[in-house]
């Protein structure tokens, strides 16, 4: 009963929201065309460099039972028999777009799938242990749509907890809270796209699929008015930066992306989602004495059209993962990870030279996922047209449940480690 309430109250209230959320695919044309524009430059030999100079340090690891280090993102993965741990019928919380089970996806053996790290185990989310584990603490997950899904995914594993009934408020448009009144334990989330201020000025605009301003010195106060009352805090952010945007620092005009304004410098989208990250993260440095909890950074989610554009043919219909090795980062989803892994290491040290009273983390989930091209909606999910976008198929978001839950198993083992 309590649960049906809340699917139909995140039904409607996330109307509102949907044609923003929805649209983070229009993302993908753009990005084929910034792809197509980037031919032979810096943006295909990022990865060599960055392997080297970022992946040997370990963002995060942990212990295995015979004492050698794991790199819990690193891994492949393995049939798990005992999925799914809950379905369309026992979580009620499932936004439609990722209702996969609901809207017909016909294989459902994607579901059957567990992240194994090299080296040592990370085991499925236990929600009587998770829910202890956070008693008196409030966490939350700011971004887009992939932050909600997130979310959402979090919520559905906790339903096996069945004395756990969260409680679902909406204090605005943009904040969404669950709280679980016998563990005092509170799940936001908050609709903050680009993490900064922005606004926008052209529903059209270049690439018919609007145009933003971006205030990329300025936290998105929709998130940053909260901090103080975090314990811990998972930022993401990508999907939308692919999008046209003029970029301004200090209040003054700066440069674009992808404006093509003749006198306005093209400064793309690596350098907006640099500045943007690196204001989210200062916002949750420290530094001003507001946040005192855990910053967790989660990385790009790359989209996975095969086939075609996200726009015209292209689809996943995989039934498979690709195993580790068949399919790397490249091309523009290089471009967002590694400035996101350099901001991220950079805003690690800083925290740690306030007297670590913030701890940061990566959630690096990047790697993992790029081999999950069978875990999308694709066309099985509830979806209603935007105005600019003909989206066919949806290989952005991930279905519920499905290979996403174990962004949550990583959660819980990062969770425990601080
Ligand atoms: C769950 O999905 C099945 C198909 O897998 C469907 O028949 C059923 O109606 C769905 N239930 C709900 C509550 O959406
Ligand atoms: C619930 O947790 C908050 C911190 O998140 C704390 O301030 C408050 O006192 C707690 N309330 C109870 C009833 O334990
Ligand atoms: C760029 O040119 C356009 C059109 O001529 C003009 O409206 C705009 O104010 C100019 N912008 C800047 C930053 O100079």
């Amino acid at each position: 009963m309590g649960s049906l309430h809340i699917s139909s109250l995140t039904a409607r209230k996330h109307c509102c929201c949907s044609s923003r959320c929805c649209i983070v695919p229009a993302a993908v044309s753009l990005l084929l065309l910034v792809a197509a524009l980037a031919t032979s430059n810096a943006y295909f030999t990022l990865p060599d460099r960055h392997r080297l100079s970022l992946f040997p340090r370990p963002f995060f690891s942990s212990h295995t039972r015979r004492g050698e280090r794991c790199h819990i993102f690193r891994g492949d993965w393995v049939p798990d028999p005992d999925a799914p741990y809950y379905t369309n019928a026992t979580c009620k919380a499932i936004h439609e777009h990722y209702d996969c089970m609901r809207y017909g996806k016909p294989d459902l053996g994607f579901v059957r799938w567990r992240w194994q790290p090299d080296g040592c185990d990370l085991p499925r989310l236990d929600p009587w242990r998770f829910l202890d584990l956070m008693r008196g603490k409030s966490l939350a997950f700011v971004g887009d749509s992939l932050a909600r899904n997130h979310k959402d995914s979090l919520i559905c594993l906790l339903t096996r907890v069945q004395a756990a009934e969260p409680t679902p408020s909406w204090p605005s448009s943009k904040h969404t809270v669950y709280y679980y009144g016998q563990y005092n334990f509170t799940v936001s989330n908050f609709w903050a796209p680009y993490l900064v201020r922005h606004e926008q000025i052209d529903e059209d605009g270049p690439a018919h699929t609007g145009l933003w301003n971006l205030y990329l010195d300025e936290p998105d106060d929709v998130w940053a008015a909260h901090v103080a009352g975090f314990d811990y805090v998972v930022v993401s952010a990508s999907s939308w930066f692919y999008r046209p945007s003029m970029l301004y620092e200090a209040g003054r005009l700066v440069g674009c992306h992808y404006c093509l304004l003749p006198n306005v410098t093209d400064l793309t989208l690596r350098y907006a989602l640099r500045m943007a990250t690196r204001a989210a993260l200062r916002a949750l440095s420290g530094a001003d004495g507001r946040f005192r909890g855990t910053a967790m950074l989660r990385t790009v989610d790359p989209s996975q059209y095969e086939g075609g554009e996200w726009n015209k043919d292209g689809n996943c219909v995989r039934t498979r993962p690709y195993r580790r090795g068949e399919k790397r980062v490249q091309g523009i989803d290089m471009t967002v990870w590694a400035p996101q892994l350099e901001e991220f290491t950079a805003a690690k040290k800083a925290a740690a030279a306030e007297g670590g009273k913030v701890s940061m983390m990566l959630m690096d989930t990047t790697e993992a996922m790029i081999l999950r091209a069978d875990a999308h909606p694709s066309k099985f999910r509830g979806w209603t047209p935007e105005k600019h976008f003909t989206l066919n198929n949806d290989c952005v978001h991930w279905c519920l449940p499905g290979a996403i839950d174990t962004w949550n198993d990583m959660l819980l083992h990062m969770l425990s480690s601080t």
